[in-house]
């Protein structure tokens, strides 16, 4: 079924030498991608077909060839870029018009080499039979560009073939700094046989997808965690694995090697109305509730000091997802704005998450290094900092080559939200005050030495 409405569908049909954007999703998001890409792009729709698993995109102007990533968006696993043009694959010889295709592509776009090639396929039945195809073509391309002395290990795209189930073939490059890496953007994780539940997988996703190369540095032994919703604790056996030191929240049982482990307290009481006795490093939550419920507790921790890092999943059970997950935005941007907290904040469909999204925020130390691992999250933020005129935070200037290739390409990034400001006199008088006021008991009993937490402010 076609499920675009008029209004974001092209009004005519697109040249073959459009410039379109291939979005890979879940199948059954394929609407909200697409709402997504046009918000993000400011094009039209040309496919979005209902469990296809993918849509394709163009954008207003070609301007805008590499300057969105999947990083940003909530409902991509991949972008790729492409143009309308596809090669049919009916003839014997599948490999020499696909490379012709890519070449003009490549002299297209002044590229001269790519670091690879992947022939992907969307994430359904129909797709995954044409894994056989893919995997007999991508050896085949690969011998090809090399032999043409176009495969070098440091140039900055990937040259992308994405099949389809009517026997075409798109050709299309894939910024590395903007795309994912893992194939098809799925990462694999294997089940560890001691976890609790298959939830753990989630967790463990988010942190390699939000953290990165950063994971080490934003997780360390002895670190605080509270898990609002953890049990039977794959959540928490996650985190206990990391060496962090974990506050169990949830009236049901933990399972395993949760019990009686000196790593882990168990609390049964409700998430809701639990408040720490100290600030934690981390917050992680699953408890199944609606969405704004969750950014409202998630957002009180983080304004109110409690943790430093959040990661959270919003169940999305209802049909207008893409405006749900703008209202969780805007929940969490006007608490911390109201908090004068700067901040980091992602949403995200991992492959884990059914009917599902999952967040991550962070108030950023300015003085770690662990900022410039989230080039993609930070430099879009600056990205957007200087739209709306205000300072880039401070981290920028000093990242690296990855965050300073990724600022020339971000524009700005409505998934990736860092906001620097402090709450200006006109904010502060516009916006009604967000309840949140702390249920803080004083420092005492806590599992651990560290610092109390001040005793809140009361908020008029
Ligand atoms: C999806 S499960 C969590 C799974 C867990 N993350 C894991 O990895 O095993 C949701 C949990 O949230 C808990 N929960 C729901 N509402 C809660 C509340 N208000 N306070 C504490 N726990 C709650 C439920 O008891 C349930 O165990």
């Amino acid at each position: 079924m076609d499920l675009i409405s008029a209004s974001l569908k092209m009004t005519r049909p697109p040249s073959a030498d459009t410039l379109v954007w291939v979005g890979y999703c879940r199948a059954g998001f394929e609407r909200d991608l697409a709402r997504e890409l046009v918000d993000r792009l400011g094009g039209e729709v040309i496919e979005a077909t209902e469990n296809a698993g993918y849509v394709r995109v163009c954008a207003a102007t070609n301007e805008v060839r590499f300057r969105v990533a999947v990083q940003d968006l909530t409902f991509a696993r991949q972008l790729i870029l492409t143009r309308e043009a596809a090669v049919q694959l009916i003839s014997n010889d599948r490999v020499t018009p696909i490379v012709d295709a890519l070449q003009a592509f490549m002299v297209l776009h002044g590229i001269d080499h790519v670091v690879d090639c992947r022939v992907e396929y969307p994430d359904t039945n129909d797709g995954k039979a044409l894994s056989r195809a893919a995997k007999a073509i991508e050896p085949r391309l690969r011998e090809r560009l090399a032999a043409n002395h176009q495969l070098v290990g440091h140039a900055k795209f990937r040259a992308m073939v994405f099949l389809t189930p009517d026997k075409q073939a798109r050709i299309g490059l894939a910024d590395l700094h903007l795309s994912a890496n893992d194939p098809l953007g799925i990462p694999r994780f294997r089940m560890p046989p001691d976890a609790p539940s298959r939830s753990t997988l989630k967790l463990a996703e988010a942190i390699h997808v939000f953290l990165g190369s950063g994971q080490d540095e934003a997780m360390q032994p002895d670190m605080r965690a509270v898990d609002l919703g953890a049990a039977p604790g794959g959540w928490t056996w996650q985190l206990m694995q990391r060496g962090l030191r974990v506050t169990a929240v949830d009236n049901g049982a933990l399972k395993g090697d949760l019990v009686d482990n000196a790593m882990v307290k168990h609390l049964r009481t409700d998430g809701f109305r639990y408040a720490p006795t100290v600030p934690v490093d981390w917050l992680v939550c699953d408890m199944v509730e609606q969405p704004a419920r969750i950014a409202t507790l998630v957002a009180k921790w983080l304004a109110n000091g409690w943790a430093r890092y959040a990661i959270f999943n919003l169940k999305l059970p209802m049909k207008k997802r893409h405006e749900e997950v703008a209202r969780c935005r805007e929940i969490i941007g006007e608490a911390m704005e109201e908090a004068g907290k700067s901040y980091i904040l992602q949403l995200k469909q991992l492959y884990h998450d059914r009917e599902e999204i999952t967040g991550f925020v962070m108030l950023p130390n300015r003085k770690a290094r662990f900022a410039h691992h989230l080039a993609a999250h930070h430099l879009a933020a600056s990205d957007e900092a200087r739209r709306v005129g205000r300072p880039a935070p401070t981290g920028r200037k000093t990242g690296g080559d990855h965050a300073r290739v990724a600022a020339s390409a971000f524009s700005a990034s409505p998934n990736t939200t860092l906001n620097t400001s402090s709450p200006s006199a006109s904010v502060a008088a516009k916006k009604p005050a967000l309840n949140l006021s702390s249920t803080l008991p004083r420092a005492a009993a806590s599992p651990w030495s560290a610092k109390p937490l001040p005793k809140q402010k009361k908020r008029r």
